[in-house]
């Protein structure tokens, strides 16, 4: 079965400067993803993944290798495309979900849910209704953050993620800051994008979340094993 390729990265290299020692954060890292598949980055504490979820993001620029996604380069030795058309394919391409939720808490579920959509609208956005319809979500419409749960708060995060239509759901450690029941049910919407067509890639220390992916892929020492 043939698939799109939304992401292709090759020989992706992080290296920070730690005074006089150099760390590489990622080492040389190559794998592309495809659409409706889940793929979760698994590994010790410190070993690359938010620092590759966050290149393959297109949110960190890589020191070497090259990232293709839809096709175009993104980078390919330096950083092919200025900041505005990088922010176009963040918006395209891309829905974040971190593991704090990053709610605006003076704004309403609903406003939040919107707030992406107002910066940019793409084709195949979801309707906002819909989105909390699907999240479970909908009769907390006109609620703060502040009056959710920690399971709620992060559906509405997902949700927010959605609005524009994203052909990849990024998330680091979506369920970290979430008991067993609310993870149960945050895997069980994730497997539900993926079924839509939705590539989820995410880093996970949660391994029936991990079990749910169509592949896992372990990360030690910035190293893809
Ligand atoms: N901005 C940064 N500056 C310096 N070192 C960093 C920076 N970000 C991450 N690192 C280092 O890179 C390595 C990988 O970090 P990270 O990608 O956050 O790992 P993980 O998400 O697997 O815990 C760690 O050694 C970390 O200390
Ligand atoms: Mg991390």
């Amino acid at each position: 079965m043939t698939k799109d390729i939304l992401i292709s990265a090759k020989d992706l290299r992080k290296t920070y400067r730690r005074g006089s020692e150099e760390v590489r954060a990622v080492d040389g890292v190559s794998l592309d993803i495809k659409a409706g598949e889940m793929t979760a980055i698994i590994g010790p504490s410190g070993s690359g993944k938010t620092t590759l979820l966050n290149m393959l993001g297109c949110l960190d620029n890589p020191t070497s290798g090259t990232l293709r996604v839809g096709g175009e380069l993104v980078f390919g030795g330096h950083r092919e495309l200025p900041e505005g058309e990088l922010t176009l394919v963040r918006r395209r391409f891309y829905g974040y979900v971190f593991q704090k939720f990053y709610l605006v808490p003076t704004l309403t579920v609903l406003e939040n849910i919107m707030l992406p959509g107002t910066f940019y609208r793409g084709e195949g956005g979801w309707n906002p209704r819909e989105v909390m319809k699907l999240l479970g979500i909908d009769r907390r419409e006109d609620h703060l953050p502040g009056e959710l749960s920690g399971g709620e708060m992060q559906r509405v995060a997902i949700a927010r993620a959605l609005i524009n239509g994203p052909k990849v759901l990024l998330a680091d450690e979506p369920t970290g800051n979430l008991d067993s029941r609310r993870s149960e049910e945050i895997k069980e919407i994730l497997k539900g994008l993926v079924s839509r067509g939705v590539a989820v890639l995410m880093v996970t220390h949660n391994l029936e979340l991990a079990k749910a992916a169509d592949r896992v892929l372990e990360i030690r020492d910035g190293r893809m094993h």
